[in-house]
């Protein structure tokens, strides 16, 4: 049998817009906090960066979720946030506090970054993570590898923490926008660089999180969010034509339909709000799409998580589709609701 043949793979397929036999599912951070195996690992790594930059720690953690669910996907476990902390601006993980990094607000700040070439050498570990996964995962499973869109990442380096509502990064880009479009595009550089190296060390589709794009308005949007995506996509498919790409436009409304369109990705992951009979109508003729089942649900379980997961899939569900959540899994989500949600999806049938 060749179930490793990239050509079976129930998720390339619907990537690809091919038929598949059922609808792949995999969920954002299906590694994490909920499960208590994770935690164990998390307490021996001592910090979270530790965690990701040390591939046996990192390969066990991402193969926990697979083992007990047996997902059509496997996500690499690591951090967006690991790109910054490689060119030079430190990032900590603090209990409760989420990432804490030095705010960079001036262009001397972005002058003192290292140049995009450490990507490759400081992040060595998690590239060997890669390797040991593409060994030690199911044939049948495929391995998603993923960075940060350079606007989300950028507010964490402006910004020095998550916020509400991106102020610091958007004072920036709207006082001295070209000034800021500097360090934009040193994160699209640094990205193609991270994600060009996975691909070479065997991820085989790659998604970009872009969380915070929602909050641009839209001249903004167009510039710091839509044309970053579009040059790395178009420098990713230059080095590797086959590979899949996603993209997760959180909160970006009706201008994900323009934002799809004009960049091309091959995927377009949901988030919560959007409205599947939206999607359905201005989106799946231009790709595959992804999600959108709000994480809380999934806290909740019970009847109301089954009849909005079985909307949605009556919805987008003959395809192209892969089904997901709207957002990350969150800590409180019991893991036997991720199991009935699992059951859900696969039992669902066009
Ligand atoms: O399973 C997976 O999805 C793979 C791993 C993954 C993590 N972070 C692990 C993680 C992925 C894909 C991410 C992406 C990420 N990281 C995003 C984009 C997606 C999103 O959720 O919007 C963002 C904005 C970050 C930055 C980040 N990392 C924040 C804001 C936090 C703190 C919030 C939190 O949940 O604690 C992290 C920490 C983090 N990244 C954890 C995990 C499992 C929790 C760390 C811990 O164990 O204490």
């Amino acid at each position: 049998m060749t179930s490793a043949n990239a050509a079976e793979k129930r998720l390339l397929k619907a990537l690809k817009r091919q038929p598949v036999d059922r609808v792949p599912v995999w969920l954002m951070r299906q590694a994490g906090r909920y499960l208590p195996e994770y935690r164990k690992v998390r307490a021996e790594a001592g910090g979270f960066l530790d965690l990701c930059y040390t591939p046996d720690f990192a390969e066990e953690v991402t193969l926990q979720p697979i083992r007990r669910y047996g997902f059509d996907a496997s996500i690499l476990f690591s951090d967006i946030l690991v790109v910054p902390d490689a060119l030079g601006q430190p990032v900590a993980f603090k209990e409760g506090e989420g990432p804490v990094l030095e705010p960079i607000t001036h262009a001397d700040g972005i002058a003192a970054l290292k140049p995009v070439a450490v990507i490759r050498e400081k992040l060595q570990p998690v590239y060997e993570t890669v390797r040991r996964l593409r060994i030690s995962l199911p044939a049948e499973t495929t391995l998603i590898g993923f960075a940060g869109a350079p606007w989300t990442v950028a507010t964490y380096m402006v910004g020095g923490r998550g916020s509400p509502d991106q102020a610091a990064a958007k004072a920036w880009a709207y006082r001295a926008p070209d000034e800021f479009q500097k360090l934009i595009d040193l994160l699209v550089a640094a990205t193609i660089e991270h994600l060009s190296a996975q691909v070479e060390a065997g991820v085989e589709v790659v998604q970009l999180f872009d969380t915070w794009a929602g909050s641009l308005p839209e001249l903004s949007f167009e510039r710091f969010a839509l044309k970053p995506m579009l040059e790395i996509r178009v420098a990713l498919k230059a080095r590797f034509p086959d590979l899949p790409v996603i993209g997760f436009p959180r909160g970006a409304g009706p201008m994900t339909a323009q934002y799809f369109r004009a960049t091309k990705l091959d995927a377009l992951s949901l988030d919560t709000a959007m409205s599947p009979g939206w999607a359905r109508d201005n989106l799946q003729s231009l790709g595959c799409l992804q999600g959108n089942l709000d994480p809380l649900l999934l806290v909740a379980g019970g009847p109301e998580m089954r009849r909005q997961a079985l909307a949605i899939l009556d919805t987008l569900g003959k395809g192209p589709f892969i089904f997901n959540l709207g957002h990350g899994i969150v800590p409180q989500t019991p893991p036997e609701h991720v199991a009935e949600l699992v059951e859900i999806v696969r039992g669902w049938r066009v």
